[in-house]
């Protein structure tokens, strides 16, 4: 598969197979993955990868936490900013629109929507999950080169015939999965990621999801 191709045909993946996916080929597509580039190749990454009980024991504990307290748990990294431009909130409220659509649970159906959101909390049912760890301390260059490093997860996922979901929805449990994890002092979860067979079947892996088009993003100057 060229890159393009990848590049194209990638979404986030919803629903997944419960295949397994064999270890030897994980270790590789991590290892493949750890080629990103990263400022001064600081590689400010780290990944904890979690299948089988080690990956239902996360999704336990996130249903626990959840139960007593559904809006999550405090965190210094909100998946959002105050600051969110009209044409960034709008594409916002777009994609949440396009995706509960293709499920069919229209917006008055808040409880539905609700409890669709929460299979977030059980990787949608992917029989891998990652966690991109970051040390807090790190500035926001290393934050962008982990993106970096994510998005070559994702797109050599698409070569393998895997489907991926980044989830920083998992932001909202980051004390729990700190001491779950293990983590050290100063390190957090940033970001989930659902990895694994995509589900064909299942509408919500039909979304395709809009960019602006060039002349929004993009200055071409000197040509
Ligand atoms: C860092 C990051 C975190 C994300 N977190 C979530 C999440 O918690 N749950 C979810 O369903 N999608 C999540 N997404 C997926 C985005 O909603 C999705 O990438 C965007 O709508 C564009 O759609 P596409 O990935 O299908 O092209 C995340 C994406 C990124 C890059």
């Amino acid at each position: 598969m060229d890159v393009s191709t990848a590049i194209k045909q990638r979404i986030s993946t919803r629903a997944f197979l419960d295949t397994p996916l064999p270890e030897a080929e994980v270790r590789q597509w991590l290892t493949d993955a750890q080629r990103s580039p990263s400022g001064g190749n600081l590689q400010p990454w780290r990944v904890i990868a979690l299948t089988g009980d080690a990956k239902q024991a996360v999704v336990d504990l996130a249903a626990a936490k959840l139960a007593e307290n559904p809006r999550g748990e405090p965190t210094d990294y909100p998946i959002y900013p105050d600051y969110i431009s009209d044409a960034q909130n709008a594409r916002r409220r777009a994609v949440g629109e396009a995706m509960y659509g293709k499920i069919g649970i229209p917006r008055e159906d808040k409880m539905g929507r609700m409890m669709w959101f929460a299979r977030n909390y059980q990787f949608f049912n992917a029989p891998l999950a990652l966690f991109i760890i970051m040390d807090e301390r790190v500035g926001h260059g290393q934050w962008g080169h982990t993106g970096m490093f994510m998005q070559t997860l994702c797109l050599l996922a698409e070569e393998r015939g895997w489907g991926t979901c980044m989830q920083e929805c998992w932001g909202i449990l980051r004390p729990s999965l700190k001491e779950h994890l293990g983590l050290g002092e100063h390190e957090m979860v940033w970001c989930g990621m659902a990895v694994g067979i995509p589900d064909k079947t299942d509408p919500v892996n039909e979304l395709y999801t809009d960019r602006a088009g060039l002349e929004e993003f993009a200055e071409l100057r000197g040509f």
